[in-house]
Protein backbone atom coordinates (compact mmCIF):
# COMPACT_ATOMS: atom_id res chain seq x y z
CA UNK A 1 0.00 0.00 0.00
CA UNK A 2 1.27 3.74 -0.64
CA UNK A 3 0.19 7.25 0.63
CA UNK A 4 0.88 8.81 -2.55
CA UNK A 5 -2.01 9.87 -4.54
CA UNK A 6 -3.39 8.03 -7.49
CA UNK A 7 -3.84 9.57 -10.97
CA UNK A 8 -4.85 8.54 -14.11
CA UNK A 9 -3.49 10.16 -17.31
CA UNK A 10 -5.76 10.00 -20.19
CA UNK A 11 -2.30 9.76 -22.76
CA UNK A 12 1.47 10.06 -22.94
CA UNK A 13 2.53 13.29 -22.85
CA UNK A 14 5.44 14.50 -22.96
CA UNK A 15 8.53 13.78 -19.95
CA UNK A 16 8.22 17.45 -18.57
CA UNK A 17 4.82 16.38 -17.39
CA UNK A 18 5.14 13.31 -16.92
CA UNK A 19 8.11 13.10 -15.22
CA UNK A 20 6.85 15.22 -11.92
CA UNK A 21 3.58 13.50 -11.90
CA UNK A 22 5.36 10.18 -11.86
CA UNK A 23 7.97 11.01 -9.14
CA UNK A 24 4.77 12.73 -7.02
CA UNK A 25 2.03 10.18 -7.27
CA UNK A 26 1.42 6.23 -8.73
CA UNK A 27 0.48 6.74 -12.03
CA UNK A 28 -2.01 4.55 -14.45
CA UNK A 29 -1.31 5.77 -18.08
CA UNK A 30 -3.31 5.20 -20.72
CA UNK A 31 -0.72 4.48 -23.36
CA UNK A 32 -2.72 3.84 -26.76
CA UNK A 33 -2.52 6.51 -29.46
CA UNK A 34 -6.24 6.48 -29.02
CA UNK A 35 -8.04 8.05 -26.28
CA UNK A 36 -9.71 5.66 -23.88
CA UNK A 37 -13.12 4.56 -24.84
CA UNK A 38 -15.70 5.96 -22.14
CA UNK A 39 -16.06 3.12 -20.56
CA UNK A 40 -12.40 2.21 -19.91
CA UNK A 41 -12.01 5.81 -18.72
CA UNK A 42 -14.84 5.56 -16.53
CA UNK A 43 -13.53 2.00 -15.17
CA UNK A 44 -9.65 4.14 -15.16
CA UNK A 45 -10.62 7.11 -13.00
CA UNK A 46 -12.95 5.36 -10.28
CA UNK A 47 -10.88 5.84 -6.96
CA UNK A 48 -8.56 8.18 -8.63
CA UNK A 49 -7.30 11.62 -6.64
CA UNK A 50 -6.65 13.23 -10.38
CA UNK A 51 -7.34 13.03 -13.44
CA UNK A 52 -5.10 14.82 -16.15
CA UNK A 53 -7.79 14.70 -18.89
CA UNK A 54 -6.85 15.31 -22.57
CA UNK A 55 -9.59 17.39 -24.77
CA UNK A 56 -11.11 14.18 -26.30
CA UNK A 57 -12.38 13.19 -23.02
CA UNK A 58 -15.54 14.42 -21.91
CA UNK A 59 -15.29 15.18 -18.43
CA UNK A 60 -19.30 15.32 -17.17
CA UNK A 61 -21.07 14.11 -14.18
CA UNK A 62 -21.15 11.01 -15.52
CA UNK A 63 -17.28 10.87 -14.86
CA UNK A 64 -17.00 12.57 -11.82
CA UNK A 65 -19.39 10.41 -10.10
CA UNK A 66 -17.47 7.36 -11.71
CA UNK A 67 -14.28 9.19 -10.51
CA UNK A 68 -15.91 9.03 -6.79
CA UNK A 69 -15.95 11.73 -4.15
CA UNK A 70 -12.24 11.77 -3.35
CA UNK A 71 -11.41 12.98 -6.73
CA UNK A 72 -9.29 16.57 -5.61
CA UNK A 73 -8.61 18.23 -9.41
CA UNK A 74 -8.79 17.99 -13.20
CA UNK A 75 -6.10 18.88 -15.18
CA UNK A 76 -6.58 19.92 -18.94
CA UNK A 77 -3.61 19.15 -21.55
CA UNK A 78 -5.06 22.04 -23.52
CA UNK A 79 -6.19 25.38 -23.62
CA UNK A 80 -9.61 24.77 -24.35
CA UNK A 81 -11.84 23.11 -22.10
CA UNK A 82 -15.18 22.87 -23.87
CA UNK A 83 -14.83 19.20 -23.23
CA UNK A 84 -15.03 19.65 -19.31
CA UNK A 85 -18.34 20.57 -17.70
CA UNK A 86 -17.31 23.15 -15.45
CA UNK A 87 -20.16 23.52 -13.77
CA UNK A 88 -20.42 19.83 -12.46
CA UNK A 89 -16.52 20.36 -11.12
CA UNK A 90 -17.50 23.45 -9.45
CA UNK A 91 -20.46 21.46 -7.72
CA UNK A 92 -18.66 18.76 -6.57
CA UNK A 93 -15.40 21.69 -5.37
CA UNK A 94 -13.42 20.06 -7.34
CA UNK A 95 -10.48 22.65 -9.25
CA UNK A 96 -10.33 22.25 -13.15
CA UNK A 97 -7.34 23.54 -14.84
CA UNK A 98 -5.99 24.26 -18.66
CA UNK A 99 -2.70 25.32 -20.45
CA UNK A 100 -2.95 29.25 -21.16
CA UNK A 101 -0.32 31.09 -22.36
CA UNK A 102 2.15 28.75 -23.32
CA UNK A 103 0.56 27.92 -27.11
CA UNK A 104 -0.44 31.53 -27.92
CA UNK A 105 2.30 32.51 -30.30
CA UNK A 106 2.77 28.67 -31.68
CA UNK A 107 -1.20 28.53 -32.15
CA UNK A 108 -1.23 32.03 -34.11
CA UNK A 109 1.97 30.53 -36.43
CA UNK A 110 -0.04 27.96 -37.80
CA UNK A 111 -2.88 30.08 -38.01
CA UNK A 112 -0.93 32.12 -40.16
CA UNK A 113 0.49 29.31 -42.10
CA UNK A 114 -2.86 27.90 -42.70
CA UNK A 115 -4.16 31.41 -43.95
CA UNK A 116 -0.94 31.77 -46.47
CA UNK A 117 -1.18 28.15 -47.60
CA UNK A 118 -5.26 28.63 -48.34
CA UNK A 119 -4.40 31.62 -50.31
CA UNK A 120 -1.38 30.23 -52.12
CA UNK A 121 -2.89 27.32 -52.82
CA UNK A 122 0.35 25.37 -51.15
CA UNK A 123 -1.23 21.85 -51.16
CA UNK A 124 -2.45 22.25 -54.61
CA UNK A 125 0.97 23.17 -55.74
CA UNK A 126 2.84 20.56 -53.91
CA UNK A 127 0.44 17.69 -55.04
CA UNK A 128 0.80 19.21 -58.72
CA UNK A 129 4.18 18.17 -58.32
CA UNK A 130 4.31 14.83 -57.11
CA UNK A 131 1.78 14.10 -59.44
CA UNK A 132 4.30 14.61 -61.99
CA UNK A 133 1.52 17.88 -63.94
CA UNK A 134 4.94 20.37 -63.44
CA UNK A 135 5.60 20.22 -67.48
CA UNK A 136 6.25 24.16 -67.57
CA UNK A 137 6.15 27.76 -66.49
CA UNK A 138 2.65 28.43 -66.02
CA UNK A 139 1.20 31.97 -66.43
CA UNK A 140 -2.53 31.07 -65.46
CA UNK A 141 -0.73 28.34 -63.11
CA UNK A 142 -2.09 27.89 -59.63
CA UNK A 143 -3.44 31.66 -59.16
CA UNK A 144 -4.14 32.51 -55.70
CA UNK A 145 -5.09 35.85 -53.85
CA UNK A 146 -2.70 37.91 -52.12
CA UNK A 147 -1.99 38.32 -48.34
CA UNK A 148 0.33 41.64 -48.35
CA UNK A 149 -1.99 44.11 -48.04
CA UNK A 150 -5.35 42.09 -47.87
CA UNK A 151 -7.88 42.92 -44.64
CA UNK A 152 -8.07 40.48 -41.78
CA UNK A 153 -11.18 39.84 -39.82
CA UNK A 154 -9.90 38.16 -36.60
CA UNK A 155 -13.15 36.83 -34.75
CA UNK A 156 -12.27 36.60 -30.88
CA UNK A 157 -9.54 38.87 -29.91
CA UNK A 158 -7.74 37.03 -26.98
CA UNK A 159 -4.25 36.00 -26.24
CA UNK A 160 -4.83 34.19 -30.18
CA UNK A 161 -6.50 36.50 -31.80
CA UNK A 162 -4.11 39.45 -30.88
CA UNK A 163 -0.74 37.23 -31.57
CA UNK A 164 -2.39 36.65 -35.59
CA UNK A 165 -2.83 40.91 -35.64
CA UNK A 166 0.92 41.00 -34.53
CA UNK A 167 2.10 38.62 -37.55
CA UNK A 168 -1.15 40.69 -39.84
CA UNK A 169 0.66 43.69 -39.48
CA UNK A 170 4.08 42.51 -40.95
CA UNK A 171 2.42 41.42 -44.02
CA UNK A 172 0.75 45.07 -43.71
CA UNK A 173 -2.74 43.99 -43.59
CA UNK A 174 -5.90 46.01 -42.66
CA UNK A 175 -6.86 44.63 -39.22
CA UNK A 176 -10.55 44.24 -37.99
CA UNK A 177 -11.37 42.02 -34.77
CA UNK A 178 -15.03 41.28 -33.56
CA UNK A 179 -15.11 40.59 -29.80
CA UNK A 180 -17.47 41.06 -27.26
CA UNK A 181 -14.80 42.99 -25.17
CA UNK A 182 -13.61 45.42 -26.89
CA UNK A 183 -9.19 45.79 -26.47
CA UNK A 184 -8.48 49.41 -24.56
CA UNK A 185 -8.12 52.06 -26.65
CA UNK A 186 -3.94 52.09 -26.48
CA UNK A 187 -3.75 48.58 -27.43
CA UNK A 188 -6.02 48.82 -30.25
CA UNK A 189 -3.83 51.75 -31.59
CA UNK A 190 -0.54 49.42 -31.03
CA UNK A 191 -1.88 46.81 -32.61
CA UNK A 192 -3.28 48.61 -35.46
CA UNK A 193 -6.87 47.20 -35.19
CA UNK A 194 -10.34 48.39 -35.34
CA UNK A 195 -13.32 46.82 -33.44
CA UNK A 196 -16.60 45.91 -35.92
CA UNK A 197 -19.71 44.22 -35.78
CA UNK A 198 -19.35 40.38 -37.14
CA UNK A 199 -21.48 41.20 -40.07
CA UNK A 200 -18.91 43.83 -41.02
CA UNK A 201 -16.06 42.30 -40.49
CA UNK A 202 -17.21 39.26 -42.96
CA UNK A 203 -18.22 41.27 -45.40
CA UNK A 204 -15.33 43.69 -45.44
CA UNK A 205 -12.65 40.91 -45.31
CA UNK A 206 -10.53 39.23 -47.46
CA UNK A 207 -9.58 37.05 -44.38
CA UNK A 208 -11.63 35.99 -42.08
CA UNK A 209 -9.45 34.15 -38.66
CA UNK A 210 -11.74 32.49 -35.74
CA UNK A 211 -10.17 32.32 -32.60
CA UNK A 212 -13.23 32.32 -30.20
CA UNK A 213 -13.96 29.73 -27.35
CA UNK A 214 -16.47 26.99 -28.35
CA UNK A 215 -19.87 27.91 -26.17
CA UNK A 216 -23.48 27.52 -27.07
CA UNK A 217 -23.50 31.23 -28.02
CA UNK A 218 -20.25 30.11 -30.91
CA UNK A 219 -21.44 27.20 -31.89
CA UNK A 220 -22.37 27.14 -35.85
CA UNK A 221 -21.49 30.89 -35.96
CA UNK A 222 -20.08 30.47 -39.31
CA UNK A 223 -23.20 28.96 -40.83
CA UNK A 224 -24.80 29.63 -44.23
CA UNK A 225 -25.82 33.14 -43.89
CA UNK A 226 -22.40 34.22 -42.55
CA UNK A 227 -20.66 32.43 -45.53
CA UNK A 228 -22.87 34.13 -47.76
CA UNK A 229 -21.78 37.83 -45.93
CA UNK A 230 -18.02 37.18 -47.01
CA UNK A 231 -16.56 37.92 -50.91
CA UNK A 232 -16.14 35.49 -53.11
CA UNK A 233 -12.41 35.81 -52.68
CA UNK A 234 -12.55 35.34 -48.76
CA UNK A 235 -10.58 32.84 -47.12
CA UNK A 236 -11.64 31.36 -44.04
CA UNK A 237 -9.33 29.70 -41.07
CA UNK A 238 -10.17 27.82 -38.23
CA UNK A 239 -7.92 27.32 -35.31
CA UNK A 240 -10.35 27.37 -32.61
CA UNK A 241 -12.98 24.65 -32.31
CA UNK A 242 -14.41 22.47 -35.45
CA UNK A 243 -18.28 22.89 -34.29
CA UNK A 244 -17.82 27.03 -34.76
CA UNK A 245 -18.27 26.33 -38.45
CA UNK A 246 -21.53 24.80 -39.85
CA UNK A 247 -19.77 22.24 -41.68
CA UNK A 248 -22.52 21.39 -44.21
CA UNK A 249 -22.52 25.20 -45.16
CA UNK A 250 -18.93 25.60 -45.00
CA UNK A 251 -18.99 22.50 -48.28
CA UNK A 252 -21.48 24.36 -49.86
CA UNK A 253 -19.96 27.50 -50.05
CA UNK A 254 -16.23 25.97 -50.78
CA UNK A 255 -17.92 23.77 -53.69
CA UNK A 256 -20.09 26.82 -54.89
CA UNK A 257 -17.25 29.23 -54.88
CA UNK A 258 -19.00 31.53 -52.35
CA UNK A 259 -15.44 31.71 -50.50
CA UNK A 260 -12.27 31.08 -52.29
CA UNK A 261 -10.79 29.09 -49.62
CA UNK A 262 -10.83 27.50 -46.03
CA UNK A 263 -8.10 26.09 -43.52
CA UNK A 264 -8.88 24.09 -41.14
CA UNK A 265 -6.76 22.75 -38.09
CA UNK A 266 -9.98 21.97 -36.28
CA UNK A 267 -12.99 20.24 -37.61
CA UNK A 268 -16.63 18.80 -37.20
CA UNK A 269 -16.45 16.35 -36.68
CA UNK A 270 -13.27 15.26 -35.54
CA UNK A 271 -11.08 13.76 -36.58
CA UNK A 272 -12.20 14.63 -40.32
CA UNK A 273 -13.08 10.66 -41.69
CA UNK A 274 -10.61 10.36 -45.02
CA UNK A 275 -13.50 10.21 -47.27
CA UNK A 276 -15.74 13.54 -45.38
CA UNK A 277 -16.72 15.42 -48.61
CA UNK A 278 -14.22 18.56 -47.71
CA UNK A 279 -11.53 16.30 -47.16
CA UNK A 280 -11.83 16.14 -51.18
CA UNK A 281 -12.25 19.74 -52.03
CA UNK A 282 -9.02 21.36 -53.49
CA UNK A 283 -9.44 24.91 -52.04
CA UNK A 284 -9.63 23.28 -48.44
CA UNK A 285 -6.64 22.52 -46.53
CA UNK A 286 -7.39 20.60 -43.57
CA UNK A 287 -4.75 19.39 -40.87
CA UNK A 288 -5.55 16.90 -37.79
CA UNK A 289 -5.52 19.78 -35.01
CA UNK A 290 -1.72 20.23 -34.39
CA UNK A 291 -1.71 24.18 -34.01
CA UNK A 292 0.35 23.94 -30.76
CA UNK A 293 2.31 21.10 -32.17
CA UNK A 294 6.03 22.32 -31.45
CA UNK A 295 7.96 20.26 -29.30
CA UNK A 296 9.04 23.04 -26.85
CA UNK A 297 4.98 23.73 -26.45
CA UNK A 298 3.88 20.49 -26.28
CA UNK A 299 6.71 20.41 -23.30
CA UNK A 300 5.46 23.58 -21.64
CA UNK A 301 1.79 22.39 -22.01
CA UNK A 302 2.69 18.95 -19.96
CA UNK A 303 4.26 20.98 -17.37
CA UNK A 304 1.60 23.20 -16.87
CA UNK A 305 -0.63 20.22 -16.21
CA UNK A 306 1.50 18.57 -14.47
CA UNK A 307 1.82 22.01 -11.86
CA UNK A 308 -2.16 21.95 -12.19
CA UNK A 309 -2.45 18.65 -11.18
CA UNK A 310 0.38 18.59 -8.58
CA UNK A 311 -1.56 21.56 -6.84
CA UNK A 312 -4.73 20.39 -6.85
CA UNK A 313 -3.30 17.06 -5.29
CA UNK A 314 -1.60 19.47 -2.59
CA UNK A 315 -5.14 21.56 -2.16
CA UNK A 316 -3.48 24.12 -3.30
CA UNK A 317 -5.13 26.48 -5.55
CA UNK A 318 -4.47 25.50 -9.13
CA UNK A 319 -1.84 28.07 -10.92
CA UNK A 320 -4.36 28.15 -13.80
CA UNK A 321 -7.92 27.06 -12.78
CA UNK A 322 -10.98 27.27 -15.31
CA UNK A 323 -13.10 27.82 -12.54
CA UNK A 324 -11.78 29.94 -10.31
CA UNK A 325 -15.55 30.59 -8.22
CA UNK A 326 -14.55 26.90 -6.75
CA UNK A 327 -12.14 28.77 -4.24
CA UNK A 328 -14.77 31.14 -3.26
C1 LIG B 1 -6.00 23.62 -27.08
O1 LIG B 1 -5.05 23.68 -26.27
O2 LIG B 1 -7.15 23.91 -26.75
C2 LIG B 1 -5.69 23.22 -28.48
O3 LIG B 1 -6.81 22.99 -29.22
C3 LIG B 1 -4.75 22.06 -28.51
O4 LIG B 1 -3.52 22.55 -28.10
Amino acid sequence: MTDRPRVFVARVIPDEGLDPVREACEVDLWTDELPPPRDELLRRVAGTDGLLSLLTDTVDDELLDAAGPQLKVVSNFAVGFDNIDVAACTRRGIPAGNTPGVLTETTADLAFTLLMAAARRIPEGVDYVRDGHWKTWGPMLLMGVDVHGATLGIVGFGRIGREMARRARGFGMRILYHDVHPAAPEEEAELGVRRVELDDLLRESDFVSLHVNLTDETHHLIDADALRAMKPTAVLVNTARGPVIDPEALEHALRTGEIFAAGLDVTEPEPLPADHPLVALPNCVVLPHVASASRVTRGKMAAMAAANLLAGLRGERLPTPVNPEVYE
